[in-house]
């Protein structure tokens, strides 16, 4: 296993800053329900609310109504999915493992806020050299992505587990420091050049058109967090490998990550819009023929 120390202090600096959208301009993604229900629809075969509802559902199926004891989720950020973890009655605890302090005490908040301080034992440090026990459980959402060894990360997750433990992973698994493909960038391009003006304003400046998608600079995302997508590429690799009797749900992003990063606030209504209902249907086809940003698996060893 990598050794994050050298790393830890740019982690923790750049989620510390890390700043939540004023409301009503979401900017990104994960804050549009018409998306949410699109991923869950894929995991579960419901469009329900919910980030990650639909494999909660899935877990809670699997368990059969019997919740787990002990879990353990590294870089759980805020700790906002673990709580709708134990809510849903798939775990009944969890030691939490944080590099930002600042995100550590937002998760401390939020667990006492919802009566559930002694559930949660929040660490700042790095897991794979603190841990010594095992769990029942090992989630990991859109942090494994941020793990330097994904594929020492995913055996350690198998070592840790329990017989008959499991393993939830939802998580970024595109490529590594967001070098997009060239057909899912051109297809990301051609979405953002047809839709409308109006749906192409950018989030924080409405005179802004962004009509094209381009590959960030590896080496300025490296720079900004040592952790972003280090070694994303590997993960399914590692999965299939390690839990090869797990299920995987692709669930696509080269439209609604990439294409619509920054404008998906033009999407926002009361109402599903028609127009990211098509540009969804086009993200499930790019996902069918293997362009993917997400994924969600699930084993029980
Ligand atoms: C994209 S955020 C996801 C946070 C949370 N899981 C969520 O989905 O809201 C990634 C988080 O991983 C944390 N992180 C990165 N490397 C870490 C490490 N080695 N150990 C613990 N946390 C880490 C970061 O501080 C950040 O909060």
């Amino acid at each position: 296993m990598s050794n994050i120390a050298e790393h830890a202090e740019t982690i923790a600096k750049y989620w510390d800053k890390v700043t939540v959208q004023p409301a009503g301009r979401t900017s990104k993604w994960w804050a549009n329900k018409q998306i949410v229900r699109h991923q869950n629809r894929l995991v579960c075969g419901d469009p329900i609310d919910g980030f990650a509802a639909g494999l909660r559902r899935r877990t809670a199926k699997l368990l059969g109504g019997r919740p787990l004891k002990r879990g353990i989720s590294v870089g759980c950020g805020g700790a906002k999915k673990e709580l709708a973890m134990i809510r849903d009655g798939i775990v009944e605890s969890f030691d939490l493992f944080e590099l930002s302090d600042a995100r550590i005490n937002a998760g401390r908040q939020l667990f006492a806020m919802a009566g559930l301080g002694d559930h949660a034992n929040f660490v700042n440090g790095d897991a794979f050299s603190i841990v010594r026990s095992t769990y029942d459980l090992v989630y990991w959402d859109n942090s494994l992505h941020h793990m330097m060894d994904t594929r020492a990360a995913v055996r350690w997750s198998k070592e840790i587990l329990n017989p008959g433990g499991v393993l939830v992973v939802n998580d970024y698994v595109g490529p590594n420091r967001f070098q997009w493909s060239d057909r899912g960038m051109t297809w990301a391009t051609h979405i953002r050049s047809i839709l409308p003006e109006d749906f192409v304003r950018h989030a924080h400046d409405p005179s802004k058109l962004l009509r094209t998608c381009r590959r960030p600079d590896p080496d300025l995302i490296a720079k900004i967090d040592p952790s972003e997508s280090a070694d994303s590429d590997n993960i399914i690799g590692a999965l299939l490998t390690e839990f090869p009797s797990g299920t995987l749900w692709w669930l696509g992003g080269y439209i609604y990550h990439l294409a619509l990063s920054d404008i998906i606030w033009n999407f926002e209504s009361t109402q599903e819009s028609a127009e990211l209902a098509m540009c969804l249907a086009v993200d499930e086809l790019l996902s069918q023929l293997g362009e993917n940003h997400y994924a969600a698996f699930l084993a029980r060893v």
